[in-house]
């Protein structure tokens, strides 16, 4: 017997379709933020939910996935690590139905509440609902968060949403942007062929002016960037291959947004 294998032994399986640790190799930065929301999730009281807000693209799902990975390496939540993409779901009964399933409930015939209430197994659990912000515009959103709330009281609950979320007991993470240095590392993980004088066209003129830093939009334009052209910023304005417009607007209901429109001419 080995000490890694008694190590792997007590790690918590994670959700295989949602959360593959493998896509989190080339996570970057935040690590001030991995501190805080652990800490926040760790000290979440009976009944409390803790949401991580921020504009479209700015790293909530990478950075939950992320913390899911850090508390399954550490064997923490016995009683199993749970993903939920709430796009999917259209109304209050397909919302009962997945947060039941956590619970091995999906097919009780009694109420799930007496049922938890009379016979839950006392294990700790972590439930990951992402993308909250689609159900906020269902007309059965006041039933959803009610079950949101009392689900809290028998799991951890976290939360992505572009949105500050209206609930009780709720705990919210704000999440900021990343900051140049950090959107740079990412750039230029995907580009590595950048010149010297590229680099700096990136931090002057193009990753905080019209970027927003925002990793989304970062990982869109390298995804498409052809490899030794003269200067990304040339390609950037003049490039007629594609075509890039940056708009940082506010959205009302959804906060500040970007929008990356990139056509192929
Ligand atoms: N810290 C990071 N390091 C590396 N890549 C990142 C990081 N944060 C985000 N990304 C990348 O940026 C993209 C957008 O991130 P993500 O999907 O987490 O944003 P989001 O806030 O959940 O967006 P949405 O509101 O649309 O759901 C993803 O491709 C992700 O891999
Ligand atoms: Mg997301």
């Amino acid at each position: 017997m080995t000490g890694e294998n008694s190590i792997h032994a007590k790690k918590t399986p994670l959700p295989e379709s949602s959360i593959n640790p493998k896509d989190l190799k080339g996570f970057i930065g935040r690590s001030d933020d991995l501190e805080h929301i652990c800490r926040k999730l760790m000290g979440l009281e009976q009944g409390e939910v803790l949401t991580i807000k921020g504009a479209g693209g700015i790293g909530k799902t990478h950075i939950v996935k992320k913390i899911a990975v850090a508390v399954a390496e550490r064997g923490l939540f016995s009683g199993g690590i749970h993903f939920i993409d709430c796009e999917p779901i259209t109304d209050s009964r397909l919302f009962l139905f997945k947060a039941a399933a956590v619970f091995g409930l999906e097919h009780a015939e009694e109420d799930i509440w007496q049922h938890l209430r009379d016979h839950h197994d006392g294990q700790e659990r972590l439930i990951i609902f992402d993308n909250f912000e689609t159900l906020l515009y269902l007309n059965e959103q006041e039933e959803i968060k009610a079950i949101l709330s009392k689900i809290a009281d028998y799991a951890k609950v976290l939360v992505t949403c572009r949105e500050l979320l209206k609930i009780e007991g709720k705990v919210d993470y704000q999440m900021r942007q990343l900051t140049t240095d950090e959107a740079e590392t990412l750039f230029l993980s995907k580009v590595t062929w950048a010149t010297k004088q590229e680099k700096e066209l990136l931090r002057q003129e193009i990753l905080d002016p019209l970027l927003n830093n925002n990793p989304l939009a970062i990982t869109l334009i390298t995804s498409d960037l052809p490899k030794g052209r003269a200067l990304l910023w040339e390609f950037f304005i003049s490039n007629s291959r594609f075509f890039l417009c940056c708009v940082a607007g506010t959205i009302p209901g959804i906060g500040p947004q970007i929008w990356v429109f990139q056509t192929i001419f």
